[in-house]
């Protein structure tokens, strides 16, 4: 005899065989040995109704920076969310990414690191963003280099970037590659197909102009609110579009 659950039940239930004579499935139930007073076990379906622990995703987001151009996009990210800190954020910056800091901007690559929760060298494979036990939010690589883009197309985990980006796909994780190349051959095109199977957002940074931005740094902003926004980090750094409202648009 077991205690039932059934909403309004009252007393105990006979039932032993996952459905109860209320109509209600036994979810969690589990079947278990319980001595008699006989010495043989008998088998007796119970309810565990001790609570269990349940809990909201940690709010941890994986940046990597790889060697194409437009290492300012991961920087954005980094500085965005250090500000707010609500958001922990795990970095792997590839020997390339750290080459393209120091040319394209004014950063050295330890103050980017700075920027992060938890910075992790490329070539540790038994990083915890390695494991898929490891949760997170999924992972965003800003920029990702056409060698990245084929690592995770091919599922080829040489780095922590690429093992990173495959454990994301392989649990349903949203990851978003900011590819940057151009202009783009069939094999670029077909890698970027390929990742997208596996569930991967193609995501180049190629800007919007009907925000009217008027800095670069307008540009990157929106960009990067985007990106965020597709991994369910709401932001302020781009505007939601709510219609046209040039009078000489278009007629509907
Ligand atoms: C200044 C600079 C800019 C580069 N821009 C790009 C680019 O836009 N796209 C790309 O795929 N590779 C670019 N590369 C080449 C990559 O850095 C190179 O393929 C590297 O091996 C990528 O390695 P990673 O993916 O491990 O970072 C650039 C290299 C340098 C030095």
């Amino acid at each position: 005899m077991v205690p039932c659950v059934a909403p309004g039940g009252l007393g105990s239930c006979t039932n032993t065989r996952g459905k109860c004579k209320k109509g209600i499935r036994f979810e969690g139930g589990f079947v278990s040995r319980i001595p008699t007073g006989s010495g043989a076990p008998r088998l007796a379906t119970l309810i565990d109704t001790r609570p269990v622990g349940v809990f909201a995703l940690p709010q941890r987001l994986i940046v990597a920076i790889t060697g194409a151009s437009g290492a300012i996009f991961g920087i954005r990210i980094l500085e965005t969310l250090a500000r707010d800190k609500s958001i922990e954020t795990h970095l792997v910056v590839s020997p390339a990414g750290r080459a393209t800091i120091a040319q394209e901007t004014e950063w050295q690559p330890r103050d980017v690191e700075a920027l992060a929760s938890v910075v992790h060298p490329p070539a540790n494979i038994g990083a915890s963003i390695a494991s898929g036990s490891f949760e997170t939010l999924g992972m965003i690589v800003a920029p990702c280099s056409i060698k990245t883009l084929s690592a995770v197309a091919n599922c080829y985990s040489s780095d922590l970037v690429a093992r990173a980006a495959d454990v994301q796909l392989k649990e349903g994780r949203p990851v978003v590659l900011m590819v940057r190349e151009t202009p783009l051959h069939k094999g670029h095109l077909r890698l970027m197909s390929e990742a997208a199977d596996h569930g991967a957002v193609i995501f180049p940074p190629v800007p919007a102009f009907y925000g009217r931005p008027k800095t670069l740094d307008d540009m990157v902003n929106a960009t990067v609110g985007r990106a965020l926004a597709r991994v369910g980090i709401r932001n302020e750094l781009y505007f939601e579009w709510l219609g046209m409202k040039n009078p000489n648009g278009p007629a509907e």
